[in-house]
């Protein structure tokens, strides 16, 4: 029986969530603009599963104008403390306004809070104007709930091509490399090796 990566995903990352000494869901998000202009940044893992793999994040940022320009991304997972790593290409779409509802109710007020103070990547004059906004959106949600603002959401990158990298001596790496079979989302995966 061929082996699912996303079941292969969840034990590397029950270990690497054992053995990292922080924030194990960390993983680089790779983008690029409309004229192919690379960028990467670091993100959270918040979910995951068959579907995808997902991160939230302001809609009005530069990742953002990025996905909405060319809704492809990689994602790059490096467990320093396992000497592993992951990388995960496909498609994305932006993840439903319940899900990301959901998402958002769970975290502390003052990261909702902060959600709203941030203009995520857009120029910022001065640190006290950000630290006055935040206090400004204290007052603003005094004594209700902090709705989740309409910029604020999450993306999901749905996994045609995921490798999984481990060290081994010698620089006699192992490369493990799936990729799916089809377009549909129901297809399976064809696993190979590459040379390290
Ligand atoms: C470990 C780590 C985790 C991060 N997690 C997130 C995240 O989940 N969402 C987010 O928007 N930014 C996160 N950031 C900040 C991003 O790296 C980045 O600075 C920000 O999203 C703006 O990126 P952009 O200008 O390319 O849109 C994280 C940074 C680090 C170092």
């Amino acid at each position: 029986m061929s082996t699912d990566p996303i079941t292969l995903f969840d034990a590397w990352f029950a270990e690497a969530k054992a053995s990292e000494p922080n924030d194990p869901n960390a993983m680089a998000l790779a983008t690029a603009d409309a004229t192919g202009r690379p960028a990467v940044r670091m993100v959270l893992l918040k979910g995951h599963g068959a579907d995808g793999f997902v991160f939230y994040t302001n809609r009005d940022s530069r990742k953002a104008g990025d996905l909405a320009a060319n809704a492809q991304a990689a994602l790059l997972f490096h467990w320093k403390s396992l000497r592993r790593q992951v990388r995960i290409e496909g498609a994305v779409t932006p993840v439903s306004e319940a899900e990301s509802d959901a998402y958002f109710a769970s975290r502390g007020r003052d990261s909702q809070l902060g959600a709203w103070a941030s203009e995520q990547s857009r120029p910022l004059a001065a640190r006290s104007i950000f630290e006055a906004r935040f206090e400004a959106m204290k007052f603003r949600f005094e004594g209700q709930d902090v709705p989740r603002p309409p910029f604020w959401g999450g993306y999901r990158v749905t996994p045609d091509r995921i490798e999984f990298w481990q060290d081994r001596a010698h620089r006699l790496h192992e490369r493990r490399l799936f990729t799916r079979t089809g377009a549909d989302q129901g297809a399976g995966w064809d696993e190979g090796q590459l040379y390290p």
